[in-house]
Protein backbone atom coordinates (compact mmCIF):
# COMPACT_ATOMS: atom_id res chain seq x y z
CA UNK A 1 0.00 0.00 0.00
CA UNK A 2 1.15 3.95 -0.64
CA UNK A 3 1.46 6.22 1.81
CA UNK A 4 -1.16 8.86 0.81
CA UNK A 5 1.85 11.01 -0.19
CA UNK A 6 0.75 13.70 -2.71
CA UNK A 7 3.68 14.11 -5.57
CA UNK A 8 4.34 17.15 -7.80
CA UNK A 9 1.54 19.37 -7.85
CA UNK A 10 2.10 19.23 -11.94
CA UNK A 11 2.03 15.12 -11.63
CA UNK A 12 -1.35 15.52 -13.12
CA UNK A 13 -0.54 16.92 -16.78
CA UNK A 14 2.31 15.11 -17.00
CA UNK A 15 0.06 12.21 -16.65
CA UNK A 16 -1.75 12.59 -18.97
CA UNK A 17 0.69 14.00 -21.60
CA UNK A 18 2.46 10.58 -20.97
CA UNK A 19 -0.62 8.48 -21.28
CA UNK A 20 -1.68 10.49 -24.68
CA UNK A 21 2.16 10.59 -26.27
CA UNK A 22 2.42 7.33 -25.38
CA UNK A 23 -0.80 6.17 -27.10
CA UNK A 24 -2.48 4.34 -24.26
CA UNK A 25 -5.10 6.59 -23.97
CA UNK A 26 -6.33 5.82 -26.38
CA UNK A 27 -5.58 2.72 -27.36
CA UNK A 28 -8.22 -0.29 -27.43
CA UNK A 29 -6.24 -3.58 -26.11
CA UNK A 30 -9.46 -5.61 -25.74
CA UNK A 31 -12.01 -6.27 -23.21
CA UNK A 32 -9.40 -7.23 -20.11
CA UNK A 33 -7.44 -4.32 -19.62
CA UNK A 34 -6.61 -0.59 -20.32
CA UNK A 35 -9.06 2.24 -20.69
CA UNK A 36 -11.73 0.84 -22.39
CA UNK A 37 -11.61 -2.47 -20.77
CA UNK A 38 -15.50 -3.97 -20.37
CA UNK A 39 -16.45 -2.50 -16.91
CA UNK A 40 -15.76 0.38 -18.43
CA UNK A 41 -17.63 0.04 -21.23
CA UNK A 42 -20.78 -1.87 -19.58
CA UNK A 43 -20.74 -0.68 -16.33
CA UNK A 44 -19.68 2.42 -16.19
CA UNK A 45 -20.05 4.48 -19.37
CA UNK A 46 -23.73 2.95 -19.16
CA UNK A 47 -24.51 3.56 -15.42
CA UNK A 48 -23.32 7.39 -16.52
CA UNK A 49 -26.00 7.28 -19.25
CA UNK A 50 -28.63 6.01 -16.98
CA UNK A 51 -28.54 8.77 -14.27
CA UNK A 52 -27.67 11.51 -17.08
CA UNK A 53 -29.56 10.60 -20.02
CA UNK A 54 -33.36 10.94 -18.79
CA UNK A 55 -32.20 14.74 -17.86
CA UNK A 56 -30.73 15.14 -21.38
CA UNK A 57 -33.40 14.06 -23.49
CA UNK A 58 -35.51 16.51 -21.42
CA UNK A 59 -33.17 18.91 -22.48
CA UNK A 60 -33.26 18.30 -26.01
CA UNK A 61 -37.14 17.97 -26.34
CA UNK A 62 -37.23 21.58 -24.70
CA UNK A 63 -34.69 22.73 -26.83
CA UNK A 64 -36.34 20.99 -29.93
CA UNK A 65 -39.61 22.23 -29.06
CA UNK A 66 -37.74 25.94 -29.83
CA UNK A 67 -36.07 25.29 -32.83
CA UNK A 68 -32.70 24.98 -31.18
CA UNK A 69 -30.44 22.50 -30.42
CA UNK A 70 -28.52 21.97 -27.33
CA UNK A 71 -25.26 24.03 -26.53
CA UNK A 72 -22.57 21.46 -24.33
CA UNK A 73 -19.53 22.67 -22.26
CA UNK A 74 -17.22 19.90 -21.19
CA UNK A 75 -15.08 20.78 -18.54
CA UNK A 76 -11.72 18.92 -18.21
CA UNK A 77 -13.21 17.62 -21.45
CA UNK A 78 -9.54 15.12 -22.64
CA UNK A 79 -9.62 14.22 -25.78
CA UNK A 80 -13.60 14.38 -25.90
CA UNK A 81 -14.48 11.42 -24.30
CA UNK A 82 -17.29 13.17 -22.95
CA UNK A 83 -18.92 13.97 -26.62
CA UNK A 84 -18.43 10.32 -27.70
CA UNK A 85 -20.88 9.30 -24.45
CA UNK A 86 -23.45 11.43 -24.58
CA UNK A 87 -24.21 10.70 -28.38
CA UNK A 88 -24.13 7.19 -27.91
CA UNK A 89 -26.48 7.24 -24.99
CA UNK A 90 -30.01 6.11 -25.53
CA UNK A 91 -33.78 6.57 -24.84
CA UNK A 92 -34.85 3.66 -22.73
CA UNK A 93 -37.43 1.43 -23.50
CA UNK A 94 -37.48 3.20 -26.96
CA UNK A 95 -40.56 1.70 -28.80
CA UNK A 96 -39.50 -1.28 -30.91
CA UNK A 97 -41.12 0.13 -34.07
CA UNK A 98 -39.10 3.31 -34.38
CA UNK A 99 -35.62 3.32 -35.80
CA UNK A 100 -33.77 5.87 -33.79
CA UNK A 101 -33.11 5.36 -30.10
CA UNK A 102 -30.12 8.08 -29.64
CA UNK A 103 -30.95 10.89 -27.24
CA UNK A 104 -28.73 13.41 -28.72
CA UNK A 105 -28.43 12.66 -32.32
CA UNK A 106 -24.95 14.81 -33.59
CA UNK A 107 -27.35 17.33 -35.59
CA UNK A 108 -28.85 17.92 -32.41
CA UNK A 109 -25.30 19.32 -31.04
CA UNK A 110 -25.53 23.59 -31.82
CA UNK A 111 -22.29 23.49 -30.18
CA UNK A 112 -19.54 21.42 -27.56
CA UNK A 113 -16.78 23.34 -26.58
CA UNK A 114 -14.50 20.90 -24.66
CA UNK A 115 -12.25 22.95 -21.97
CA UNK A 116 -9.31 21.02 -20.37
CA UNK A 117 -5.35 22.23 -18.80
CA UNK A 118 -3.52 19.96 -21.27
CA UNK A 119 -3.00 20.78 -24.79
CA UNK A 120 -1.71 16.98 -25.71
CA UNK A 121 -5.39 16.24 -24.46
CA UNK A 122 -6.74 19.02 -26.32
CA UNK A 123 -4.66 17.88 -29.56
CA UNK A 124 -6.37 14.29 -29.07
CA UNK A 125 -10.04 15.67 -29.34
CA UNK A 126 -9.11 17.76 -31.85
CA UNK A 127 -8.10 15.10 -34.09
CA UNK A 128 -10.89 12.38 -32.80
CA UNK A 129 -13.57 14.91 -33.59
CA UNK A 130 -12.04 16.88 -37.15
CA UNK A 131 -14.82 16.18 -39.02
CA UNK A 132 -18.06 17.41 -36.39
CA UNK A 133 -19.40 20.08 -37.29
CA UNK A 134 -19.38 22.91 -34.19
CA UNK A 135 -17.01 20.87 -32.00
CA UNK A 136 -14.07 23.26 -30.46
CA UNK A 137 -11.80 22.39 -28.19
CA UNK A 138 -10.03 25.10 -25.71
CA UNK A 139 -7.35 25.23 -22.80
CA UNK A 140 -8.59 26.24 -19.54
CA UNK A 141 -8.05 25.70 -16.35
CA UNK A 142 -10.69 24.81 -13.69
CA UNK A 143 -8.37 25.94 -10.68
CA UNK A 144 -9.45 29.29 -11.32
CA UNK A 145 -12.77 29.52 -11.88
CA UNK A 146 -15.21 28.84 -14.64
CA UNK A 147 -13.23 29.30 -17.68
CA UNK A 148 -15.78 29.51 -20.59
CA UNK A 149 -17.19 32.45 -18.80
CA UNK A 150 -17.30 34.79 -21.64
CA UNK A 151 -18.74 32.45 -24.12
CA UNK A 152 -22.69 32.41 -24.09
CA UNK A 153 -24.84 30.04 -21.57
CA UNK A 154 -24.57 26.52 -22.05
CA UNK A 155 -27.58 24.06 -21.88
CA UNK A 156 -25.40 21.31 -20.37
CA UNK A 157 -22.56 21.83 -18.42
CA UNK A 158 -20.96 18.31 -18.20
CA UNK A 159 -17.74 16.66 -17.28
CA UNK A 160 -17.19 13.26 -16.74
CA UNK A 161 -14.30 10.85 -15.24
CA UNK A 162 -13.63 12.40 -11.84
CA UNK A 163 -11.96 15.28 -13.48
CA UNK A 164 -13.86 17.48 -11.04
CA UNK A 165 -11.76 15.77 -8.84
CA UNK A 166 -8.30 17.68 -9.87
CA UNK A 167 -9.19 20.69 -8.20
CA UNK A 168 -9.65 21.06 -4.52
CA UNK A 169 -12.50 22.06 -2.02
CA UNK A 170 -12.30 25.74 -2.47
CA UNK A 171 -11.54 25.73 -6.32
CA UNK A 172 -14.39 23.47 -6.64
CA UNK A 173 -17.13 25.84 -4.82
CA UNK A 174 -15.99 28.81 -6.67
CA UNK A 175 -15.97 26.30 -10.10
CA UNK A 176 -19.56 25.63 -8.94
CA UNK A 177 -20.87 29.07 -8.05
CA UNK A 178 -19.41 30.69 -11.65
CA UNK A 179 -21.27 27.61 -13.62
CA UNK A 180 -24.70 28.61 -11.64
CA UNK A 181 -24.14 32.23 -12.04
CA UNK A 182 -23.35 31.80 -15.80
CA UNK A 183 -26.40 29.37 -16.41
CA UNK A 184 -30.13 30.10 -16.97
CA UNK A 185 -32.79 28.44 -15.22
CA UNK A 186 -33.45 25.09 -16.37
CA UNK A 187 -29.81 24.33 -17.11
CA UNK A 188 -28.11 21.20 -16.34
CA UNK A 189 -24.63 20.78 -14.56
CA UNK A 190 -23.18 17.37 -14.24
CA UNK A 191 -20.28 16.65 -11.87
CA UNK A 192 -18.15 13.81 -11.66
CA UNK A 193 -15.92 13.06 -8.60
CA UNK A 194 -13.61 10.61 -7.25
CA UNK A 195 -15.82 8.69 -3.89
CA UNK A 196 -14.49 9.10 -0.58
CA UNK A 197 -15.54 6.29 0.60
CA UNK A 198 -14.93 3.57 -2.09
CA UNK A 199 -13.41 -0.55 -0.63
CA UNK A 200 -10.59 0.45 -3.27
CA UNK A 201 -9.19 3.11 -0.52
CA UNK A 202 -10.51 3.29 3.12
CA UNK A 203 -7.33 4.95 3.61
CA UNK A 204 -9.21 7.83 2.95
CA UNK A 205 -12.74 7.47 4.64
CA UNK A 206 -13.07 10.69 6.53
CA UNK A 207 -10.39 12.57 5.54
CA UNK A 208 -12.28 15.22 3.26
CA UNK A 209 -10.85 18.10 5.35
CA UNK A 210 -7.41 16.78 4.64
CA UNK A 211 -7.61 17.95 1.17
CA UNK A 212 -5.92 17.02 -2.31
CA UNK A 213 -4.94 13.09 -1.60
CA UNK A 214 -2.86 10.78 -3.76
CA UNK A 215 -4.07 9.34 -6.57
CA UNK A 216 -2.33 6.84 -9.18
CA UNK A 217 -3.30 5.71 -12.86
CA UNK A 218 -1.49 3.12 -12.75
CA UNK A 219 -3.87 1.18 -13.73
CA UNK A 220 -3.68 2.35 -17.22
CA UNK A 221 0.27 0.25 -17.13
CA UNK A 222 -0.66 -2.79 -15.39
CA UNK A 223 2.74 -4.50 -16.92
CA UNK A 224 5.21 -1.37 -16.09
CA UNK A 225 3.16 0.37 -13.24
CA UNK A 226 6.92 1.39 -11.31
CA UNK A 227 8.27 2.75 -14.46
CA UNK A 228 5.82 5.60 -15.21
CA UNK A 229 4.89 8.79 -13.32
CA UNK A 230 1.27 8.06 -12.53
CA UNK A 231 0.73 10.07 -9.46
CA UNK A 232 -1.46 13.21 -9.01
CA UNK A 233 -3.46 14.98 -5.95
CA UNK A 234 -7.05 14.18 -6.31
CA UNK A 235 -9.87 15.37 -3.75
CA UNK A 236 -12.13 12.63 -2.80
CA UNK A 237 -16.14 13.28 -2.46
CA UNK A 238 -18.64 12.53 0.33
CA UNK A 239 -22.39 12.52 -0.99
CA UNK A 240 -23.25 14.63 2.13
CA UNK A 241 -20.19 17.20 1.14
CA UNK A 242 -21.54 17.42 -2.11
CA UNK A 243 -25.10 18.20 -1.01
CA UNK A 244 -23.87 20.64 1.70
CA UNK A 245 -22.19 22.16 -0.86
CA UNK A 246 -24.87 22.05 -3.52
CA UNK A 247 -27.39 23.78 -0.37
CA UNK A 248 -24.35 26.60 0.33
CA UNK A 249 -24.53 27.58 -2.85
CA UNK A 250 -28.34 27.92 -2.98
CA UNK A 251 -28.00 30.03 0.09
CA UNK A 252 -25.75 32.10 -0.93
CA UNK A 253 -26.52 32.99 -4.78
CA UNK A 254 -30.38 32.80 -4.56
CA UNK A 255 -30.23 30.87 -6.88
CA UNK A 256 -31.77 27.24 -6.29
CA UNK A 257 -29.57 23.97 -6.97
CA UNK A 258 -31.78 21.04 -7.39
CA UNK A 259 -30.19 17.84 -6.45
CA UNK A 260 -31.76 15.74 -9.51
CA UNK A 261 -29.51 12.61 -9.31
CA UNK A 262 -26.24 11.41 -6.86
CA UNK A 263 -25.10 8.03 -7.29
CA UNK A 264 -21.89 5.73 -6.80
CA UNK A 265 -20.16 3.96 -9.15
CA UNK A 266 -18.03 0.87 -9.05
CA UNK A 267 -18.43 0.05 -5.23
CA UNK A 268 -16.93 -3.13 -5.84
CA UNK A 269 -15.19 -2.97 -9.63
CA UNK A 270 -13.30 0.07 -9.20
CA UNK A 271 -10.37 0.42 -11.50
CA UNK A 272 -8.21 -0.07 -7.67
CA UNK A 273 -9.50 -2.75 -7.03
CA UNK A 274 -7.32 -4.89 -8.94
CA UNK A 275 -3.99 -2.55 -8.23
CA UNK A 276 -5.04 -3.12 -4.52
CA UNK A 277 -2.72 -0.35 -4.55
CA UNK A 278 -4.55 1.46 -1.94
CA UNK A 279 -6.20 -1.43 0.23
CA UNK A 280 -4.16 -4.90 0.32
CA UNK A 281 -7.55 -7.09 1.14
CA UNK A 282 -9.67 -5.61 -1.16
CA UNK A 283 -11.41 -8.88 -3.71
CA UNK A 284 -9.65 -7.56 -7.21
CA UNK A 285 -12.77 -9.04 -8.86
CA UNK A 286 -12.17 -6.10 -11.40
CA UNK A 287 -10.60 -8.74 -13.80
CA UNK A 288 -13.58 -11.23 -13.55
CA UNK A 289 -16.32 -8.87 -13.95
CA UNK A 290 -14.39 -7.79 -17.62
CA UNK A 291 -14.10 -12.06 -18.26
CA UNK A 292 -17.87 -12.21 -17.68
CA UNK A 293 -18.49 -10.17 -20.54
CA UNK A 294 -15.78 -11.33 -22.78
CA UNK A 295 -16.93 -13.28 -25.62
CA UNK A 296 -15.89 -17.34 -25.66
CA UNK A 297 -14.20 -17.22 -22.28
CA UNK A 298 -15.57 -19.22 -19.05
CA UNK A 299 -15.06 -17.19 -15.74
CA UNK A 300 -14.77 -18.96 -12.60
CA UNK A 301 -17.35 -17.14 -10.71
CA UNK A 302 -16.22 -18.34 -7.43
CA UNK A 303 -13.29 -15.97 -8.17
CA UNK A 304 -16.16 -13.10 -8.37
CA UNK A 305 -17.71 -13.44 -4.36
CA UNK A 306 -16.35 -10.72 -2.45
CA UNK A 307 -16.26 -10.05 1.35
CA UNK A 308 -16.59 -6.38 3.09
CA UNK A 309 -14.51 -5.95 6.52
CA UNK A 310 -16.36 -2.85 8.34
CA UNK A 311 -14.29 -0.09 9.48
CA UNK A 312 -15.27 1.87 12.65
CA UNK A 313 -16.77 4.89 12.68
CA UNK A 314 -18.62 4.94 9.38
CA UNK A 315 -21.54 3.35 10.33
CA UNK A 316 -24.02 4.02 7.24
CA UNK A 317 -21.36 3.25 4.47
CA UNK A 318 -20.20 -0.29 6.50
CA UNK A 319 -24.60 -1.23 6.25
CA UNK A 320 -24.11 -0.24 2.45
CA UNK A 321 -21.19 -2.40 1.67
CA UNK A 322 -22.66 -5.55 3.85
CA UNK A 323 -25.93 -5.10 2.48
CA UNK A 324 -24.59 -5.00 -1.39
CA UNK A 325 -22.14 -7.94 -0.50
CA UNK A 326 -25.14 -9.91 0.92
CA UNK A 327 -26.90 -9.64 -2.05
CA UNK A 328 -24.16 -9.95 -4.37
CA UNK A 329 -22.45 -12.81 -3.61
CA UNK A 330 -25.83 -14.78 -2.96
CA UNK A 331 -26.28 -14.12 -6.83
CA UNK A 332 -23.41 -15.37 -7.78
CA UNK A 333 -24.17 -18.64 -5.51
CA UNK A 334 -27.04 -18.99 -7.38
CA UNK A 335 -25.90 -19.08 -10.41
CA UNK A 336 -23.30 -21.54 -9.22
CA UNK A 337 -25.82 -23.57 -8.32
CA UNK A 338 -28.25 -23.06 -11.05
CA UNK A 339 -25.37 -24.21 -13.06
CA UNK A 340 -25.41 -27.57 -11.73
CA UNK A 341 -29.33 -28.29 -11.24
CA UNK A 342 -32.55 -26.14 -11.76
CA UNK A 343 -33.30 -24.32 -9.39
CA UNK A 344 -35.75 -21.35 -8.36
CA UNK A 345 -34.40 -18.51 -6.57
CA UNK A 346 -38.46 -18.60 -5.26
CA UNK A 347 -36.72 -21.94 -2.85
CA UNK A 348 -33.41 -19.93 -1.33
CA UNK A 349 -33.84 -19.47 2.25
CA UNK A 350 -34.65 -16.13 3.34
CA UNK A 351 -36.83 -15.33 -0.34
CA UNK A 352 -39.43 -13.56 1.55
CA UNK A 353 -37.23 -10.67 2.97
CA UNK A 354 -34.55 -10.59 -0.03
CA UNK A 355 -34.60 -6.56 -1.17
CA UNK A 356 -36.51 -6.39 -4.46
CA UNK A 357 -33.48 -5.51 -6.31
CA UNK A 358 -31.66 -8.59 -5.23
CA UNK A 359 -35.06 -10.79 -5.90
CA UNK A 360 -35.18 -9.38 -9.72
CA UNK A 361 -31.41 -9.98 -9.98
CA UNK A 362 -32.33 -13.93 -9.40
CA UNK A 363 -35.12 -13.56 -11.37
CA UNK A 364 -33.45 -12.49 -14.48
CA UNK A 365 -30.93 -14.77 -14.18
CA UNK A 366 -33.54 -17.67 -13.52
CA UNK A 367 -35.40 -16.17 -16.67
CA UNK A 368 -31.58 -16.35 -18.58
CA UNK A 369 -30.93 -20.18 -17.73
CA UNK A 370 -33.86 -21.06 -19.11
CA UNK A 371 -34.02 -19.44 -22.37
CA UNK A 372 -29.91 -19.85 -22.68
CA UNK A 373 -30.20 -23.51 -23.95
CA UNK A 374 -32.53 -22.40 -27.03
CA UNK A 375 -30.03 -20.08 -28.05
CA UNK A 376 -27.13 -20.74 -30.81
CA UNK A 377 -24.60 -18.60 -29.47
CA UNK A 378 -21.76 -20.93 -29.05
CA UNK A 379 -20.73 -21.74 -25.85
CA UNK A 380 -23.89 -20.57 -24.04
CA UNK A 381 -22.73 -20.19 -20.24
CA UNK A 382 -19.91 -17.95 -22.13
CA UNK A 383 -21.57 -15.83 -24.77
CA UNK A 384 -25.05 -15.76 -22.76
CA UNK A 385 -25.17 -16.70 -19.10
CA UNK A 386 -21.93 -15.06 -17.71
CA UNK A 387 -22.28 -11.57 -19.94
CA UNK A 388 -26.17 -11.63 -18.38
CA UNK A 389 -24.68 -12.15 -14.95
CA UNK A 390 -22.49 -9.25 -15.30
CA UNK A 391 -25.43 -7.12 -16.12
CA UNK A 392 -27.49 -8.68 -13.37
CA UNK A 393 -24.38 -7.46 -10.64
CA UNK A 394 -24.10 -4.19 -12.27
CA UNK A 395 -27.89 -3.33 -11.96
CA UNK A 396 -27.89 -4.80 -8.64
CA UNK A 397 -24.73 -2.75 -7.82
CA UNK A 398 -26.54 0.53 -8.93
CA UNK A 399 -29.99 -0.08 -7.67
CA UNK A 400 -28.34 -0.35 -4.48
CA UNK A 401 -26.04 2.38 -3.85
CA UNK A 402 -27.19 5.15 -1.94
CA UNK A 403 -24.89 8.12 -3.49
CA UNK A 404 -23.04 8.35 -0.41
CA UNK A 405 -19.29 8.24 -2.08
CA UNK A 406 -19.03 4.46 -1.99
CA UNK A 407 -17.95 3.69 -5.39
CA UNK A 408 -14.58 4.64 -7.38
CA UNK A 409 -16.71 7.98 -8.69
CA UNK A 410 -19.55 9.92 -7.24
CA UNK A 411 -21.17 11.40 -9.86
CA UNK A 412 -24.18 14.81 -9.66
CA UNK A 413 -26.87 15.91 -11.29
CA UNK A 414 -27.93 19.14 -10.86
CA UNK A 415 -30.67 21.76 -12.10
CA UNK A 416 -30.31 25.38 -11.63
CA UNK A 417 -33.42 27.00 -10.80
CA UNK A 418 -34.74 30.58 -11.43
CA UNK A 419 -32.79 33.31 -9.92
CA UNK A 420 -34.97 34.34 -6.85
CA UNK A 421 -33.27 37.47 -5.92
C1 LIG B 1 -9.66 11.54 -15.83
S1 LIG B 1 -9.46 12.67 -17.12
C2 LIG B 1 -11.10 12.72 -17.74
C3 LIG B 1 -11.16 13.21 -19.14
C4 LIG B 1 -12.53 13.15 -19.80
N1 LIG B 1 -13.51 13.97 -19.09
C5 LIG B 1 -13.02 11.72 -19.90
O1 LIG B 1 -14.15 11.44 -19.49
O2 LIG B 1 -12.30 10.89 -20.44
C6 LIG B 1 -9.30 14.21 -16.28
C7 LIG B 1 -9.04 15.39 -17.20
O3 LIG B 1 -9.02 16.58 -16.40
C8 LIG B 1 -8.01 17.44 -16.91
N2 LIG B 1 -7.61 18.40 -15.86
C9 LIG B 1 -6.91 18.17 -14.73
N3 LIG B 1 -6.76 19.30 -14.02
C10 LIG B 1 -7.41 20.27 -14.71
C11 LIG B 1 -7.63 21.66 -14.50
N4 LIG B 1 -7.14 22.27 -13.41
N5 LIG B 1 -8.30 22.37 -15.43
C12 LIG B 1 -8.78 21.76 -16.54
N6 LIG B 1 -8.61 20.45 -16.79
C13 LIG B 1 -7.94 19.71 -15.90
C14 LIG B 1 -6.88 16.50 -17.30
O4 LIG B 1 -6.00 17.09 -18.21
C15 LIG B 1 -7.69 15.33 -17.90
O5 LIG B 1 -7.87 15.51 -19.27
Amino acid sequence: MVNAKVVLNDGAVTTYANAVQGGHYSLYTGGLTGKHDNVRCYWEDQLRGSLIAPHLHRLVQAKGSQGRGIRIADLGCGSGEGLRLLTSWTIDQAPMQIPGNHVLPTDLIESYTGCDLSEDMLREGRNNFCEWPAVEFCKGDLSQGFPLRNYPTFDLYFTSYSSFSHIDSSAMKRLFREIVEHARGGAIIVCDWLGQYSVEWPCYWGQGDKGMLDYSMSWLYPKSPARRQTHFPMRYWSGLEVRAVADELTAETGIPVRTLQLADISSFVGRHVQTRLYNPWVNMVRQGINMLHEENVRTDLNTLRVEFRSLSGFNEANIFYNNLMRAWNLVIDYCLDRMKRPVSPLDMPGWQKFPVSLQSALITMERVFQVAECLKMGDVRANVIEPQLGYALRDLEFSMQEGLGCGHALVGVFEVGQDQR
